[in-house]
């Protein structure tokens, strides 16, 4: 089975996850289970981001040593994924030993091989994204142009990393590969930064002891975005299993935000390169979810916890509009009306009473028992055009035009039972074909959506009178025409999606 290893960035966890972090961490998952059905053996990474100031600071806010602050938000964001029935592989903490051996490991090698020497630094920083901005980065005020705060001037001696060693291997590394990064616009913004020239970066803090020691010289730790990257490599036993290491690396595929691409683009690849290791294959950019016009953050007090929504509307609803809404890429506005005029015109008027009248005309007129489909339904060759184009769609990693695909058939399988109006005509073969199409329908639905709603396809799977679950199944094999066999008691059951008030 070819690997198929992906990430999310790991979440700083000085406040609670809201739904700008589910947006990433519910398309990272909707990714990897697509694999598991395409049959690869994937690896699913999140986790939680530690250390740093920012942390060390809201864990003071709260009265809290920073350890017994983290213990308190990790599983949090932990829960938070498990309620969202995000299925990971592995959640990491950078406060675990496991990984504070690996940072050392890492940074020791990069160390010995040249490229981290002493300095002293001087600048404006800001500790919302723990990062020092040029003069001319800062907006008016030398405001921080992300969370429009005053940075701060600092000064310190510490260790820098030879970053400007690495420009014209880091422009060979963007060009080597046009789908490198993606989108192709975040590419080349990053390449530019890159052509325009690298400065050499602080990479240690003595200001702070919240952190990862600096092996050579303990005076110091790792400051908090050199500690972070590595995670990536904790997780799949760099420096502990050889083996396990050269499965999943350097085949990976970051799922980041837009705001971090220097740090994934430029910083991390040229890390890897100064430890003798390649960099990564793939990062995947995506935009912001706003709400009303702004980036959700803590500062803004704009922030909406997942909880409150799949309470409101079940946690499939939400996994789909946020995979469906926000195509990966560009930044999406929420609001509640969004979400629910989606829910009604995709998931109750669509899904849900394709599922509901092709179960009742099969109580009616088949006495409850599917027939099978018929093979020279028109609607076959459009499900094999949906099933090509929805794959098609998922390796690219575009979840939203996956799903509008997948939706496609849907559609087109409620117009073909409009016409044929089966309701109105006397039982037989006709009527048999009718209806054992539209279930044939909903059982490809119910495995090309299978990453987006596992819980609803796995009830539609079900209700459809087939065993086990689509997760089991494999895409494109079982999604052929004609896999739907008949004879299968088909059940009606509850509304999947009620209607609800727009
Ligand atoms: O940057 N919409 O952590 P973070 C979409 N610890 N995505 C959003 C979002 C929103 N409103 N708000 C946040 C960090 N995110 C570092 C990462 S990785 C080695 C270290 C996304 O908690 C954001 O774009 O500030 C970023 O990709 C991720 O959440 C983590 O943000
Ligand atoms: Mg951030």
């Amino acid at each position: 089975m070819p690997p198929f290893y992906v990430t999310t960035p790991i979440y700083y966890v000085n406040d609670a996850p809201h739904i700008g972090h589910a947006y990433c961490t519910v398309n990272a998952d909707a990714i990897a289970r697509w694999h598991r059905l395409a049959g690869d053996d994937v690896f699913f990474l999140t986790g939680t981001d530690e250390h740093g100031l920012k942390v060390a600071q809201a864990a003071t806010a709260n009265g809290l040593s920073p350890q017994a602050w983290t213990d308190e938000l990790a599983p949090r964001f932990a829960g938070a994924w498990a309620d969202l029935q995000i299925a990971n592989d592995d959640f990491i903490r950078t406060s675990e030993a496991r990984h504070h051996r690996t940072v050392q490991q890492f940074l020791q090698r990069i160390y010995d091989n040249g490229y981290i020497v002493s300095d002293t630094y001087r600048g404006w920083y800001c500790v919302g994204c723990e990062q020092y901005y040029a003069e001319d980065e800062l907006a008016g005020d030398r405001t921080c142009p992300v969370h429009g705060r005053p940075a701060e001037w600092y000064e310190e001696e510490n260790y820098f990393f030879r970053l400007s060693a690495f420009q014209d291997r880091l422009v060979e590394w963007f060009e080597s590969d046009p789908g490198r990064i993606l989108p192709e616009q975040k590419r080349n913004e990053a390449l530019s930064f890159v052509k325009g020239g690298l400065q050499d970066i602080s990479i240690t803090r003595t200001s702070i002891d919240w952190g990862v020691p600096v092996p050579w010289d303990p005076r110091h730790v790792f400051y908090v975005w050199y500690d972070a990257l590595v995670n990536y490599l904790t997780a799949i036993g760099y420096g502990q299993d050889d083996d396990r290491f050269a499965r999943w690396w350097p085949a990976v595929h970051h799922l980041i935000g837009k705001e971090i691409i220097r740090f994934h683009c430029v910083w991390w690849p040229a890390m890897c390169m100064a430890a003798g290791i390649d960099p990564p294959n793939h990062v995947q950019v995506h935009g912001w979810l706003l709400v009303g016009g702004e980036k959700m953050a803590k500062s803004k007090l704009n922030q909406i916890a997942p909880g409150d929504l799949t309470v409101d509307f079940g946690v499939d609803p939400v996994r789909y509009h946020l995979l469906r809404d926000t195509p990966l890429g560009s930044d999406g506005d929420f609001s509640y009306e969004g979400i629910t005029a989606r829910y009604n015109a995709d998931l109750a008027n669509n899904l849900g009473n394709l599922l509901a009248r092709v179960a009742t005309v099969v109580g009616t007129k088949c006495g409850g028992v599917g027939p099978a489909p018929d093979p020279a339904s028109r609607l076959a060759a459009v499900a094999a055009g949906v099933v090509a184009e929805a794959s098609g769609a998922w390796e690219a990693m575009q979840p939203a035009a996956a799903l509008e695909a997948t939706w496609r058939l849907i559609r087109e399988t409620n117009a073909a039972l409009e016409s044929a109006e089966p309701w109105k005509h006397a039982p037989g073969p006709a009527v048999d074909a009718v209806l054992g199409s539209a279930l044939e329908s909903l059982r490809i639905v119910a495995l090309l959506a299978s990453p987006a709603m596992p819980s609803t396809c796995a009830e539609i799977w079900r209700r459809l009178g087939l065993g086990g679950l689509p997760e089991d199944r494999r895409v494109p094999d079982d999604a052929a025409w004609g896999g739907y066999p008949g004879g299968l008691a088909v059940e009606k059951g509850a509304p999947l999606f009620p209607r609800r008030q727009e």
